[in-house]
């Protein structure tokens, strides 16, 4: 199945991405640089949802997907903690989103966060000596809902990715999103 051959194409940069994310917390020192950390997660993910959102409603391919959109919450996090922050900018070196399956290898990593999220939340959280939840709702994700929204998203991915040149389409799309990630980051 496309999603186990996602797991094992895509191991070397996750674990890059995640080293990097966990070296930037580590050097947290303040609320500020959280704010900071958030407005680059926003540059890359809101420059993508811009790009992805009108190739999934145009193609039908993911029934759920307005509940699936994560920027919002990165912009609700940035004001809950800095309200009158400077609108963060965008990302313009991103993964191209023509086509379904390269939407769908772009969800992958992005749908796949939400389980990474949850640590990050308590990194940052134990970081910064948060007392509530506040600004934590991106990276909390879809919380108790985590895994039944990330298997009902494999579903369909793999329902979608039926023939070996969408595999690669896919698995191309995901390592994209994952080292044009990176990268931004490694830019801030
Ligand atoms: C400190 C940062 C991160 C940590 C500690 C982390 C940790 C994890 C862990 C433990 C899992 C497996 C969860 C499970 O199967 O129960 C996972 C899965 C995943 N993470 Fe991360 N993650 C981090 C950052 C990210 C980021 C920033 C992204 C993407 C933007 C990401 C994308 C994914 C994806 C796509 C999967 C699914 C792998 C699969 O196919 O099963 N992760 N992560």
């Amino acid at each position: 199945m496309v999603s186990e051959k996602l797991k094992t194409h895509t191991k070397q940069p996750h674990q890059e991405l995640e080293t990097l994310i966990i070296q930037k917390i580590t050097q947290f020192d303040t609320e500020v640089s959280y704010v900071d950390f958030l407005k680059t997660f926003y540059g890359y993910i809101a420059a993508i949802e811009q790009k992805l959102s009108p190739v999934v409603e145009n193609k039908g391919i993911i029934e759920d997907y307005p509940e699936r959109r994560k920027a919002r919450y990165l912009l609700e996090d940035i004001t809950a903690l800095a309200p009158a922050s400077h609108f963060p900018s965008l990302a313009s070196d991103i993964p191209e989103i023509q086509s379904a399956d390269q939407a769908l290898g772009v969800m992958y990593v992005l749908e796949g966060s939400t389980l990474g999220g949850k640590h990050i939340s308590h990194m940052i959280s134990a970081r910064l000596k948060f007392e509530s939840d506040k600004g934590l709702s991106y990276f909390n994700g879809y919380k108790e809902n985590t895994y039944i929204m990330w298997d009902r998203f494999k579903d369909t991915l793999n329902t979608h990715t039926d023939n070996e040149s969408a595999e690669i389409a896919v698995i191309e799309a995901a390592n994209q999103t994952f080292i044009k990630f990176k990268n931004w980051i490694n830019e801030h």
